[in-house]
């Protein structure tokens, strides 16, 4: 018997399995306001044990993308109540994932069509997704940044803090801080993109201080049992790269290792592809390495995987020892009931690519259950 499908403790969530569907961005949200159609999506979901939202702006600069739903606002905020009382409800947990995209934005997305932000002013090789005045999405290349002014950060430090406690309020369980895939907290984490000649830029200490300002502010407003982080070491996703992603994710994890986190969450490899992507001429990333460093240092969190994983390695991985949960994505999209799949070991829908981004319930809500079996 398997320890995948056991109810567990992650930090101060009980949850009733290891089983966490991914956050995923689905652009169904006009207007950035959960709504009955996303509503229902989380609610089908709610046999996971827990439920990570798609990545969530914290402040209107921290948008990139067309149609995602934010969590600054008060009918953002009562439509994401609707959405956790759902999940609820059924029984399942949810944390909301605290998103500021950075430079992966678009004037027309930001505040006064302003420049978005970063730690430089060089653009991301990169696409964000917009919606056009016909309602058809498109992707566009992201617009050329700012640098964030040494004086402007505390302002973002204070946005998280303001997000998380908006996000209790909501009623979600916690907060996972996206920390990953090349948007803010990346882009001052990572050699290859942050310029900066301030205490934000150059050495590892230096780049890794916005992250770590951040989980210290979300944790003293609402504890860190309730508060997670999403990384993803060696992901070149929007653009993103580092010299030494070893070195700096282990300085990141030591210095995780002090808060009582819930969790912590590994995007192993490229996210969405290969699992040993390498970056530049490093060696393959040692995940091992990684976890023992940080419970080395005393970190009790949660190790949360994610990247490929089937129902055999997620079970190997769980009764291996090497994590204690993993995050599934596109098996999430395509399968509502994707626990019970994976436990009764039925087959699963494939997941329709053309319907992963904006659009209605098609591909998304419509995905049908394996009823027939007990
Ligand atoms: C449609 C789609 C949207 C995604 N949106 C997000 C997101 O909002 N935040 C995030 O951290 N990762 C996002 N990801 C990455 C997934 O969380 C996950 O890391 C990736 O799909 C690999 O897991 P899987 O192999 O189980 O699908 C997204 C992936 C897909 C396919």
């Amino acid at each position: 018997m398997t320890k995948l499908f056991e109810p567990t403790q992650v930090g101060d969530i009980a949850v009733k399995n290891r089983i966490v569907m991914a956050p995923l961005t689905r652009n169904r949200s006009p207007g950035a306001v959960p709504n009955d159609l996303n509503v229902e999506y989380y609610r089908q979901r709610a046999t996971a044990g827990l439920i990570i939202t798609e990545a969530t702006p914290i402040t209107h600069q921290g948008q990139g993308y067309a149609d995602v739903p934010g969590l600054y606002t008060k009918e953002a905020l009562d439509g994401w109540k609707r959405v956790t009382d759902a999940v609820h409800a059924e029984g399942g947990k949810i944390v909301v994932q605290m998103w500021h995209v950075g430079r992966i934005s678009h004037n027309t997305l930001q505040p006064n069509g302003g420049k978005p932000v970063s730690s430089t002013n060089r653009a991301a090789k990169g696409k964000t997704y917009l919606v056009n005045a016909d309602g058809t999405g498109s992707f566009a290349e992201t617009s050329e940044p700012r640098a964030l002014e040494t004086s402007e950060i505390p302002g973002i430090i204070e946005d998280y803090r303001k997000a998380a406690r908006a996000a209790i309020d909501a009623g979600f369980d916690g907060v996972e801080i996206h920390g990953a895939n090349g948007y803010l907290l990346d882009q001052f984490m990572r050699d290859g993109i942050n310029d900066r000649t301030d205490q934000y830029g150059g050495s590892i200490e230096n780049r890794t201080k916005l992250t770590f300002e951040v989980v210290d502010a979300v944790t003293k407003e609402i504890g860190a049992g309730r508060t997670a982080i999403r990384l993803s070491p060696v992901t070149p996703s929007n653009d993103s790269y580092d010299s030494n992603p070893q070195a700096l994710f282990t300085h990141v994890v030591e210095g995780l290792a002090k808060y009582d986190l819930a969790y912590i969450h590994i995007v192993e490899g490229q996210t969405g592809g290969e699992r040993d992507y390498k970056q530049g001429d490093n060696p393959s990333f040692d995940y091992k390495a990684l976890c023992q460093a940080y419970e080395k240092a005393g970190g009790k969190a949660d190790w949360m995987v994610n990247n490929g994983y089937d129902r055999a390695t997620a079970i190997d991985a769980v009764d291996s020892g090497r994590a204690d949960l993993v995050a599934f994505g596109k098996p999430f999209i395509a399968n509502p009931d994707l626990v019970k799949r994976l436990e009764k070991n039925l087959p699963l829908n494939a997941p329709d690519q053309a319907t992963f981004y904006g659009g209605g319930q098609k591909g998304y809500i419509d995905y049908p259950l394996a009823d027939k079996v007990a």
